[in-house]
């Protein structure tokens, strides 16, 4: 593994805001911060957020800051991604954003019942020929509705055509609740929002500067499943 790598992996291990759990059995059965995060982590009773593939987590790094009386959890496979946004919230200081090193497909191992309010995908892998790998997929949705609490909000922000499509598929088909939908994102909401919404939508991940410099359109909803 490449030197860097192994120094970022290493360094992660000393920081209180980074779990990396192993994916064995006993582990995914006996996580103690499952229905305890807010107990023993963040020591306070504010809602719980996901962002789930965070890459290097700008989203979950940008909204803590927006919402200092919300606790933000970014969950990736990647730990060397991971890492960036570990180490800002590190140094900075910031107690309300922490994360999650393991697949997403195991996410229900890491959370009780109702612990979470809200999910956001931010630009995740389309994955054009394997539909049941998309994080709005049926198989992932089923995960997440054993986490989020009745009435929690799943947010999707993404360049794909293909994904946001399949999205709104999977809504129309299952009966969630579409609350909010764009093609335009930045042409067609933008005007319409407050200051802060407008703020939370332009929080620019690293895969989000990348397609936009590729003349991508930026894609949004916002939808309930229960
Ligand atoms: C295209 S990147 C987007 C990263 C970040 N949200 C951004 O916008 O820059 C997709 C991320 O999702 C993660 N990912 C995809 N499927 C996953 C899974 N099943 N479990 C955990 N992470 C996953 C990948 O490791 C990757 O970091």
């Amino acid at each position: 593994m490449a030197k860097n790598k192994l120094r970022r992996f290493s360094e992660m291990k000393d920081w209180s805001n980074c779990f990396e759990p192993t994916m064995d059995a006993i582990t995914l059965e006996n996580f103690p911060l499952k229905g305890n995060w807010n107990k023993n982590h963040f020591k306070n009773e504010n809602p719980i957020v996901l962002e789930l593939g965070c890459g290097k987590g700008e989203y979950s790094i940008g909204l803590s800051q927006h919402f200092p009386t919300k606790n933000f959890i970014g969950v990736d496979i990647k730990g060397a991604r991971i890492w960036v946004g570990a180490k800002e919230a590190v140094e900075k200081e910031y107690s309300n954003v922490a994360f999650l090193r393991t697949k997403i497909d195991f996410i229900s191992s890491f959370f009780a019942k109702d612990e979470v309010d809200e999910i956001w995908l931010t630009f995740s892998d389309p994955q054009p020929i394997k539909p049941n790998k998309r994080l709005t997929s049926k198989y992932f949705i089923e995960r997440y509705r054993q986490i989020l609490k009745t009435g929690g909000i799943i947010h999707l922000k993404t360049d794909s055509d293909v994904l946001f499509e399949s999205t709104l598929d999977q809504i129309e088909e299952h009966d969630y609740e579409l609350l909010e939908s764009t093609w335009d994102l930045y042409s067609e909401m933008d005007q319409n929002l407050d200051q802060t919404t407008r703020d939370i939508f332009h929080i620019k991940t690293h895969y989000e500067n990348l397609f936009v410099s590729r003349g991508s359109v930026i894609k949004y909803c916002r939808f309930k499943v229960s």
